[in-house]
C-alpha cells in the first residue's frame, strides 16, 4: 500500500478527493490522523497556501503529501472572494449571503472556481496541478449537495447549481476534478508505471 497524506481537514473535500482519485493500492489519509493542529493559510495566492500545507504535512509525516487550496472568483467583484473564500464570513450560509449581497442585481454574474494542488513527495521536490471551471452566480441558493459556494455556482453549460447537480456530475467537471486528474496522470506515470 502507498500512503498519501491529505493536507486538509475539510471532510467534504476529502470525500471528493477520494471519489475522484481512486488509484489502486493508494490510500489517502487526512493529516489530522498524524497531528492535531490547524494549518494556517496566510498566503496571498492559492499556490502559496497549497504549497505551504503540503510541505508542512510532508515535513511532519515524512510521507508524500497532497495540499489543496481553492476558491471562488467573481468577475464583477474584482475576483473576490478568491483566495479568501474560506475566510469571507464565518460560515457557508453567511459567505453565500455576502456574495449575493455584494453582487446585488448585477447582470455580470460570471465566476469561476480554481483549485491548485501540490504533490510534495520529497525534500524540496514537488509538482503543481491546477484546475478551473467557469460558470455564473445564481440569484439565490439552490440545492443541498456539496459544500461552500456550491448552492450559488452554475457551471457553464448547465442550468442547475453544483449543489443541485450532485457529486457524480460535479466530480467529473469541477476545478478539483480537473486538477486531480492531472495529478493522477503524473502519479501513475512516475510512481506506478516505473515500478512495473
Ligand atoms: P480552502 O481551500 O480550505 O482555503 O477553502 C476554500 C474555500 O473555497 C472553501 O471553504 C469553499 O468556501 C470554497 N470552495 C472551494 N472549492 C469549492 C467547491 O468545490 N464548492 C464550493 N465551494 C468551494
Amino acid at each position: 500500500m502507498f500512503i498519501i497524506v491529505l493536507a486538509t481537514r475539510n471532510q467534504k473535500k476529502i470525500e471528493e478527493i477520494n471519489q475522484i482519485l481512486n488509484i489502486r493500492n493508494v490510500v489517502l489519509r487526512p493529516y489530522h490522523e498524524y497531528i492535531d493542529i490547524h494549518i494556517p493559510e496566510p498566503g496571498e495566492t492559492l499556490l502559496e497556501n497549497s504549497l505551504l500545507k503540503a510541505e508542512f504535512v510532508h515535513r511532519i509525516t515524512k510521507l508524500p503529501a497532497l495540499g489543496e487550496d481553492s476558491g471562488l472568483f467573481v468577475e464583477a467583484l474584482n475576483g473576490a472572494p478568491g483566495v479568501l473564500s474560506a475566510r469571507y464570513e464565518v460560515n457557508d450560509k453567511k459567505r453565500i449571503e455576502r456574495v449575493l449581497r455584494e453582487l446585488g442585481n448585477s447582470k455580470n454574474r460570471k465566476a469561476w472556481f480554481r483549485a491548485v494542488i501540490v504533490y510534495y513527495y520529497d525534500i524540496k521536490k514537488y509538482e503543481v496541478f491546477e484546475g478551473e471551471i467557469e460558470g455564473r452566480i445564481a440569484y439565490e441558493p439552490r440545492g443541498e449537495s456539496g459544500f461552500g459556494y456550491d448552492p450559488i455556482f452554475i457551471p457553464f453549460g448547465y442550468k442547475e447549481t453544483f449543489a443541485e447537480l450532485g457529486p457524480v456530475i460535479k466530480n467529473k467537471i469541477s476545478h478539483r476534478a480537473k486538477a486531480l486528474k492531472k495529478f493522477k496522470k503524473f502519479f501513475i506515470r512516475n510512481f506506478v508505471e516505473r515500478q512495473k
